[in-house]
């Protein structure tokens, strides 16, 4: 089968003391819907993970289900994962270890809410070390509230498709907030809930539908739910104005309820979208659809996410040309396209911008360290020309459970063993960990 995360072709397809004040971004105010803390971290560098992609045995998520349905559309079960869920300490350990200033890791809804209103107090616990660890280590906690899965319990109520279901998401981002608020340094509402939109100009993702909503009902079924929508796999149509709304709601309440203690705000999936050297484009359009209605939205900044480049046509995507260099998730390996779309965003919103994601699945990792190379000086090139960038995340610390790929593909800085789960760091680890130790070059902050 396709590779079903291809951005080009399918989708389917209480803190220390230290801590706190190391990284504090106490009582801000709000202008023009961009928030001004008193005090904010220096420019951040670190690596990111996501909890169903780390942690092992999310049984309560959404797509558990679909991975242990027939037909599924995921070429391995999540399984184990990196087994993080017993081991994030000794990882954060490790970030700490490289020369990184933050940690980027999500809250798995379903280990704080596996049935609707029941709040598990040992996932908040749980959490709340996690933070406490991250902090203790110095580095601040930027902290995803939803990273793609939900509880199946929310899947089987409709998921985003449908408008009801916004409080619900509210009340678990005031809950975690309630509880976790005073650790976090810099938070997300959604992780990419722009991806549908994004993969849905790649032409070749039309082929698969059937055999998604083939996948879907199948889980359905399997747990007797009138209605299974989990969030990765609904009509963009449908959720995108609903997510929206729920990210400008979850935005509200989370500023609310931790005093407007830290900057709220979203990751967006963006390829360097280009038009081709010759003929007509929809690049625009694509734009208008796939970016714009998310810098529009309420938010305190904007979390780029970038891995390649994207040429587009009159009908979509178009294919990419021969002889490119492409990483193992099948899309041109492009570290230079997250300076272009750094300024793309830019030149449409004042929010700030921190790189939330960027990196490339090789099992090369000397292709890593070359690839690091050319994607920071980028960032560097649009602080020199004043962008307000604040950092840089790489994705992604650890090998991991690439969603629909499974476990092929290798974004890692650190390899896992998958049957010990021991973590060696690739020379690529330390690199990036030099340049974070260095920070900024002379001349350059950001502000
Ligand atoms: C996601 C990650 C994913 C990465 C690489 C992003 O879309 O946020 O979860 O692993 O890209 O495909």
């Amino acid at each position: 089968m396709a590779n079903l995360f291809d951005r080009r072709a399918v989708m389917l397809g209480g803190a220390t003391a230290a801590g706190m004040a190391a990284s504090s971004t106490q009582a801000g105010t709000a202008q023009g819907g961009v928030h001004r803390p008193a005090a904010r971290p220096g420019f951040l560098w670190g690596s990111a993970g996501a909890a169903y992609q780390i942690e092992g045995g999310n049984y309560a998520s959404d797509l558990w289900v679909m991975e242990h349905v027939k037909p599924t559309i995921f070429k391995d079960p999540s399984g184990d994962a990196a087994d993080s869920y017993n081991r994030i300490w000794d990882d954060i350990a490790l970030a700490a270890s490289l020369g990184f200033n933050t940690h980027r890791f999500s809250i798995e809804w379903s280990r704080i809410e596996p049935e609707p209103g029941q709040i598990s107090l040992a996932g908040i616990a749980y959490y709340r070390r996690v933070l406490e660890t991250i902090r203790k280590h110095g580095m601040t906690p930027f902290v995803t509230y939803n990273h793609f899965t939900t509880p199946r319990w929310f899947a089987a109520a409709g998921g985003f498709e449908t408008r009801d279901n916004i409080p619900a998401f509210v009340r678990y981002c005031t809950i975690v907030t309630q509880h976790l608020g005073d650790l976090i340094g810099v938070a997300s509402t959604f992780n990419e809930p722009n991806l549908g939109a994004l993969v849905s100009w790649s032409p070749a993702v039309r082929p698969l539908r059937p055999y998604i909503e083939m996948s879907k009902k199948a889980a359905a079924q399997a747990i007797g739910a009138p209605a299974w929508s989990p969030p990765v796999l609904g009509d963009f149509r449908v959720q995108q104005p609903i997510m929206i709304e729920a990210h400008e709601r979850a935005h509200e309440a989370i500023r609310k309820t931790s005093n407007d203690r830290y900057p709220v705000g979203v990751t967006l999936s963006l390829n360097d979208d280009r038009a081709p050297p010759s003929g007509p484009s929809d690049v625009e359009a694509k734009r208008a659809q796939v970016m714009l209605p998310w810098l529009a939205a309420q938010g305190d900044f904007i979390g780029v996410q970038n891995y390649t480049w994207t040429e587009v046509g009159p009908d979509g995507d178009l294919p990419t040309p021969k002889g490119v260099e492409l990483s193992q998730m099948g899309y041109p390996a492009a570290p230079e396209a997250l300076e272009a779309v750094i300024r793309t965003v830019a030149a449409h919103t004042r929010k700030p911008i921190y790189v939330t994601e960027n990196g490339v699945a090789t099992e090369d990792d000397s292709r890593r360290v070359a690839f690091i190379d050319k994607a920071v000086p980028g960032v560097f090139n649009c602080l020199r020309d004043g962008v307000d960038v604040r950092g840089y995340i790489h994705w992604s610390l650890l090998d991991n459970w690439e969603w629909f790929s499974g476990y092929g593909p290798k974004f890692g800085l650190v390899a896992v063993d998958r049957t010990t789960f021991k973590r060696t760091p690739k020379p690529s680890a330390r690199h990036l960990g030099a340049i974070a130790r260095k920070g900024l070059p002379a001349g350059l902050k950001s502000r």
